[in-house]
C-alpha cells in the first residue's frame, strides 16, 4: 500500500489530444477525468504551427478539468508524451570490477553504472536529450545474467541499457510549448514505449514482439526481446496519408476522405469484393459522387502494404531480419481499420494481433478501449510502475520494481538543475 496521488497525462498526437487524470496507488489506477480535443499544427512529424497546437493543448486539459468538476484543482503539471522526428535508441553497456573480491552489489553501483552511461553519451557535441536509459540486464563477474543485481555477490558488474533520445531542438520546442501553455513538464514518456506499455503482457515482451501504432502522423515501432524492450524507432508518416490518398484520388477534401475511411474504409479489396457496395458521397458543390467500398479500400490497402514495407525495411536493417516470435502488435488509430490485421501478417509474414488498451485501469473503460488511446493508457501504466519504487517499503528490496524505469527521475532531476 502507498498514497495516493494524481497523475495528469497528456498524449499530443497528430490528430487529438487527450488527458487523462488519474488516481495512482502502488495496485490500481483510477481515471477519474478525461479531455479530448482535435489536435491542430503538427504537419510531417513537425510543430508547424505552435499557437494553434498550444491553444488545443490548453482546450484538452481544460475540458479534463471541466469533466471533474467541483472543487478540483486547476492543473498545474503534466506527464507529456514525447515524439517526433530522430527519435530513437541506442545501446550502452558499462562495467565496474570491484576493488575488493566478492562483495555485495549496492544500488549506488547500479546508479553508477546509469550515470556512466548517461556520462558517456552526454558530450559537449552531444545534439541530442536523453529521454530514458532503461536496463536491459546485468551480467555479474564471467556470465551470470540477472534482472536485479542489488545485494547479489560478485566482484564486477557489467549492465547491459537501452536509451531512448530525441535531437536536442525537437525536445526543446515541445518543453518550451509547454511551458508556454502555462504547465510545468513532471516527466516525458517516449511515444512507443507508452503504447507499449498499454497492449503487451509480460509473456509477449518474454517471448519478443514488435508492437506498431500508428497513428494520423506517426508510425512508432518497439520491439521487445528476453523481457526487456530492444528497439525503438518512429516514423513521420502514419494513416493520414492514407486520408490524403483517398483525397486525391476522389477529389475530395481532406475533412471528407477522413470521413469516409472511418466510415466505409476497409484494409482488404479482397475481404469486400464479394460484399462491395457503392457510396454517394456529396461534394461541395452538392453533387454527389459515386464510390465503391472496393475503389475505397484499394487505395487504403495500397497505402498500407506502403507503410507496412517501409517498417518492415526499417526493421530488416535495424538486425531484425527475422521477427521475434510473439509476432506483431498493431495498435493506434489505423488498427481500427477492419482487416488490418491480414494485410500486416502479408507483409510481414507474422502473426499479427490487434492492440487495444483495455487492462491496468478502472473507469472510462468504454470510452478509452480503443487502440488509439494506448499511448495515453500507457503513460499511466509506466508512470504508475515508476511510482511504485518510491512507495512500496514492503518490499525487501525497495528499488527492484523500479530498476527499468528509475534514470527517468534522476535525469529529469539532473535537468532541471540546468534549466
Ligand atoms: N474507426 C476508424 N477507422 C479507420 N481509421 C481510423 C478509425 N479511427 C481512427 N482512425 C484513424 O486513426 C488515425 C488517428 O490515430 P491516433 O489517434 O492513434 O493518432 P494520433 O495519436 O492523433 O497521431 P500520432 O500519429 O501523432 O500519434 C487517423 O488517421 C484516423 O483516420
Ligand atoms: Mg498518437
Amino acid at each position: 500500500m502507498g498514497d495516493r496521488r494524481t497523475v495528469i497525462v497528456l498524449d499530443i498526437g497528430t490528430s487529438k489530444i487527450i488527458t487523462l487524470v488519474a488516481e495512482v496507488d502502488d495496485n490500481d489506477i483510477t481515471i477519474i477525468g478525461y479531455g479530448e480535443e482535435k489536435s491542430q499544427g503538427i504537419e510531417k512529424g513537425t510543430i508547424a504551427h505552435r499557437d494553434k497546437l498550444k491553444k488545443a493543448i490548453v482546450n484538452s486539459i481544460k475540458k479534463a478539468e471541466e469533466y471533474i468538476g467541483g472543487n478540483f484543482p486547476a492543473i498545474k503539471s503534466v506527464y507529456t508524451n514525447i515524439f517526433g522526428v530522430g527519435l530513437e535508441s541506442k545501446k550502452a553497456s558499462e562495467s565496474i570490477e570491484f576493488e575488493e573480491e566478492d562483495r555485495k552489489i549496492t544500488k549506488e553501483d547500479v546508479d553508477e553504472l546509469y550515470k556512466r552511461v548517461e556520462e558517456k553519451l552526454k558530450t559537449p557535441r552531444s545534439n541530442f536529450e536523453i529521454i530514458h536509459i532503461l536496463d536491459q540486464n546485468f551480467i555479474l563477474d564471467d556470465g551470470s545474467e540477472v534482472e536485479y543485481p542489488i545485494n547479489s555477490i560478485a566482484s564486477r558488474i557489467e549492465g547491459h541499457f537501452i536509451v531512448i533520445t530525441i535531437p536536442r531542438n525537437v525536445y526543446r520546442n515541445l518543453e518550451d510549448l509547454i511551458r508556454d501553455a502555462g504547465y510545468e513538464i513532471e516527466g516525458m514518456v517516449a511515444n512507443p514505449i507508452a503504447s507499449a506499455e498499454a497492449v503487451l503482457d509480460q509473456d509477449e515482451k518474454d517471448m519478443g514482439v514488435v508492437v506498431i501504432d500508428m497513428g494520423a502522423g506517426f508510425t512508432d515501432v518497439a520491439v521487445y526481446k528476453n523481457g526487456s524492450l530492444d528497439y525503438i524507432t518512429s516514423f513521420p508518416f502514419g494513416g493520414s496519408l492514407i486520408t490524403f490518398d483517398i483525397a486525391y484520388v476522389f477529389k475530395l477534401p481532406k475533412s471528407d476522405a477522413e470521413e469516409l475511411k472511418k466510415e466505409h474504409g476497409v484494409a482488404s479489396v479482397e475481404r469486400i469484393r464479394e460484399n462491395n457496395y457503392i457510396i454517394d458521397v456529396e461534394t461541395r458543390e452538392e453533387e454527389i459522387k459515386e464510390i465503391t467500398v472496393v475503389e475505397l479500400a484499394e487505395v487504403i490497402e495500397s497505402r498500407l502494404e506502403d507503410l507496412f514495407s517501409r517498417v518492415k525495411k526499417k526493421l530488416e536493417e535495424d538486425g531484425y531480419k527475422e521477427l521475434p516470435k510473439g509476432g506483431i502488435v498493431l495498435t493506434g488509430g489505423e488498427a481500427n481499420l477492419p482487416y488490418i490485421r491480414e494485410i500486416a501478417s502479408r507483409i510481414f509474414k507474422a502473426d499479427v494481433r490487434i492492440g487495444k488498451p483495455n487492462r491496468g485501469y478502472f473507469g472510462f473503460g468504454d470510452i478509452l478501449n480503443n487502440p488509439k488511446y494506448s499511448t495515453a493508457i500507457g503513460m499511466l501504466l509506466f508512470k504508475k510502475d515508476e511510482y511504485k519504487k518510491y512507495t512500496d517499503i514492503s518490499n525487501p528490496l525497495p528499488d527492484f520494481g523500479g530498476l527499468k524505469n528509475k534514470a527517468t527521475s534522476w535525469l529529469q532531476k539532473l535537468k532541471n538543475l540546468f534549466h
